[in-house]
């Protein structure tokens, strides 16, 4: 009998050793200790054994019995160990790795074209200034000669915040802002980038926009000058030797007055869809500062001429890198913005 034992508890332990998972350790403590398992079998022998040697096993049967408890939580608790152990390393975070890099933004297509033609006209000597884009009714339509209540008013449908306050219709209310401050300086010298508003929704008008006007005013300019300069512009612009020219217009505040059209940058000259085959783009209004605008603005017309121009940026964006759809500058589609 006690021979047996040890057999058993020798085979038990090899078996035990060899397990790596609690189930099959849990079986095999089930198989070798529980009610129904080996040693409980052996035991049922006793009862055929002399008095003396049934005392002996017995007493062997509880030791061995205790000893193999034991193994069988030792194993358990190794297991348990190394399992826990898998568990931290699998979860476990390099915090050695580099972590990813959040995506550069860019500047938006309009500030960078924006930019760039503040820069073309800095060349020239040109400061840039700004203005408020709540404006007074009278800085941007009474000073500039739109009188109350003139048709010349329907050319901007505006948007009033009150009767005397409304969102700036274009950046030309700047030019008698700072008239008023510099006069009797000279020269006037100014760029002015900025966000106007007009009552108009579609493919190539936004409520919002962009302009930029200038203004030059000193004691011998002419034509000639606005001719020159704006050319010298849309040379650098477009970096085409793109053709210019000028038609009669009409502005209230400039007489006279003209729009500067360029030869078609998409297909130069001949004729396409771009420039509903006439091949020139409009890109810009100019004239001679009204003499009217120059005494609101506290200079005397008898002794001072100036040159003014309005350009839309979006316009010459669009020209620039072929956009056909002003709303994709405004959509915050990063497909989009990511092109620039
Ligand atoms: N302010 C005019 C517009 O928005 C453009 C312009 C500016 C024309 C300066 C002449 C001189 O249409």
């Amino acid at each position: 009998m006690i021979e047996q034992l040890q057999q058993l508890r020798k085979t038990v332990r090899e078996q035990l050793g060899k397990l790596n998972k609690l189930d099959e350790v849990n079986a095999l403590r089930v198989n070798a200790l529980g009610r129904k398992g080996e040693i409980t079998r052996l035991l049922r022998g006793l009862k055929d054994l002399e008095a003396e040697e049934r005392i002996h096993a017995g007493k062997a049967a509880n030791l061995i019995k205790e000893e193999l408890e034991q193994n069988f939580e030792q194993q358990i608790t190794n297991i348990k160990k190394r399992l826990l152990e898998e568990k931290i390393k699998a979860e476990t975070i390099d915090v050695t790795l580099p972590g990813f890099p959040p995506p550069k933004g860019s500047k938006h297509p309009l500030s960078q074209i924006s930019e760039e033609i503040c820069d073309i006209f800095m060349g020239f000597g040109f400061k840039v200034a700004e203005g408020p884009e709540i404006e007074l009714d009278y800085y941007n339509f009474e000073a500039l000669n739109f009188p109350a209540d003139h048709p010349t008013r329907d050319m901007q449908d505006s948007f009033y915040i009150d009767e005397k306050h409304l969102l700036r219709t274009h950046t030309s209310p700047v030019q008698v802002r700072v008239m008023e401050k510099m006069a009797p300086e000279l020269p006037v010298k100014i760029i002015v980038p900025g966000r106007v508003y007009r009552k108009d929704d579609d493919a190539t008008h936004s409520p919002m926009f962009h302009q930029i006007e200038g203004l030059l005013i000193d004691s011998h300019i002419t034509f000639a000058n606005l001719k020159g300069v704006l050319m010298m512009f849309a040379y650098q612009i477009f970096n085409k030797n793109v053709k210019v020219r000028y038609r009669p217009s009409f502005f209230p505040f400039t007489e006279p007055s003209a729009e500067m059209d360029i030869s078609c940058v998409n297909c130069e000259g001949k004729g396409c869809r771009v420039c509903s085959d006439t091949g020139w783009l409009e890109i810009l209004g100019a004239g001679m500062v009204h003499p009217q605008v120059l005494k609101a603005g506290g200079y005397d017309p008898e002794k001072v001429t100036g040159f003014a121009f309005g350009m839309g940026i979006e316009r010459i964006a669009m020209l620039k890198y072929g956009i056909n759809d002003l709303r994709l500058f405004f959509d915050n589609d990063r497909r989009f913005l990511q092109q620039f």
